[in-house]
């Protein structure tokens, strides 16, 4: 499943498109376009075995769905030329390191820390950046934890290594920021203090949500574990 990328408003105009710089980027991205690909390929399977293993350990899921995206050509161009850096595939691998992207869903907020924890020991997986936006969510309400993994790739010609964004949040989280985000690009102007307040209501919330459906998972797993003659009544009580 692909994560819906920011529309890029450049394209309506058709400038980008006859840019000689954006031209030449373009002919560099579909020659490594295949290593980030390869980059989110190892990351999904990493998590799909972990999630695999967790089933038959611990008969729960943490992972509830995973979605990917490599960026496209037009949003490298458009946040180089955001950050005023001349656009060209070089200076794409320097400066962003969210060209692979792997979003990945979880039940429970504990969930996220666990697939976080248990991604980064392994250790052919480098952890280079974490923000934590569940412990210190922004001002708007978003929460999520964003990893940056450097992930190996190996070719004919020996191994590279690939940054890969993964973020990683509860079903709930996601239902907020998916919704926020189409909300906040489909303004045409800025949006106004009270509606940028009711969505930071709605994020409390969520987080509220949250908190009381892992109390319910807790409550749920307690009572599975006891034997069934300490929670069923029997026909002879
Ligand atoms: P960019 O990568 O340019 O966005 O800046 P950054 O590296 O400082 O951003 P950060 O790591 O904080 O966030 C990267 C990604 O997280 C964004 O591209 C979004 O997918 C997501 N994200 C961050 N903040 C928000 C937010 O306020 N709302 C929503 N819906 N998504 C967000
Ligand atoms: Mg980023």
């Amino acid at each position: 499943m692909q994560f819906p990328e920011t529309p890029v408003p450049e394209q309506e105009g058709n400038t980008l498109l006859y840019d000689a710089e954006y031209k030449e980027m373009l002919n560099a991205y579909g020659k490594v376009q295949y290593l980030y690909e390869a980059g989110i390929d190892f990351v999904r399977s990493r998590l799909e075995a972990l999630n695999n293993e967790f089933r038959v350990r611990h008969s729960h899921n943490p992972i509830h769905h995973i979605q990917t995206r490599v960026k496209t050509p037009q949003s490298i161009s458009r946040k180089l030329k955001k950050s005023g850096i001349p656009v060209s595939m070089t200076n794409a691998k320097k400066n962003l390191r969210d060209i692979a992207g792997v979003r990945v869903v979880c039940c429970y907020v504990e969930d996220i820390f666990t697939v976080a924890q248990l991604l980064t020991s392994q250790d052919d997986v480098q952890l280079i950046e974490e923000k934590n936006y569940i412990k210190h969510p922004k001002e708007n309400g978003y929460r999520s934890l964003h990893l940056v993994v450097d992930v190996p790739v190996y070719l004919s010609a020996g191994k590279v290594y690939i940054p890969v964004e993964v973020q990683i949040r509860t079903v709930a989280m996601d239902f907020w920021a998916s919704l926020e985000h189409n909300l906040r690009y489909k303004a045409e102007e800025e949006v106004p203090p009270f509606i940028v307040n009711e969505l930071k209501k709605c994020a409390d919330i969520i987080t509220e949500t949250d908190a009381r459906m892992e109390q319910i998972f807790h409550a749920m797993s307690l009572l599975r574990d006891r034997a069934p003659e300490d929670v069923a009544p029997r026909d002879d009580d």
